[in-house]
């Protein structure tokens, strides 16, 4: 069953639901993007990553893989976006867990 559930930039830019991850990630043109913060590697965090500003590339810190744009919005999230309001719709079972929004820090690319 999905889940439904809202937050803001202003709560963090990182989300947990159990085992799953995602995190907020803007795109060279400025836009922003729910992504799963799981590496199709072998599941790395990508928010704790670095941005290859030279070749546009999202750098997982596990074993270095990199990942051109068009593979993270291949793994992003629907969402609605009403100012710094975000609503996301994420599939799966997981009644048990709570989802989580963190204050840490994202890569960035800066
Ligand atoms: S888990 Fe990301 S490169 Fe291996």
């Amino acid at each position: 069953m999905p889940c439904f559930f809202s937050f803001s930039l202003n709560q963090g830019r990182l989300i947990t639901w159990g085992v799953e991850r995602f995190f907020v990630f803007q795109s060279t043109s400025g836009s922003y993007h729910l992504i799963s913060d799981k590496c199709p590697h072998r599941g790395g965090p990508l928010s704790r990553g670095s941005w290859d500003a030279e070749n546009n590339r999202l750098r997982c810190p596990w074993h270095k893989t990199s990942l051109p744009e068009s593979a993270l919005f291949k793994k992003q999230i629907p969402v609605v976006i009403v100012g710094e309001h975000w609503t996301v719709c994420i599939e799966g079972d997981r009644k048990e867990y709570t989802i989580r929004v963190h204050d840490i820090p994202v890569v960035t690319m800066e």
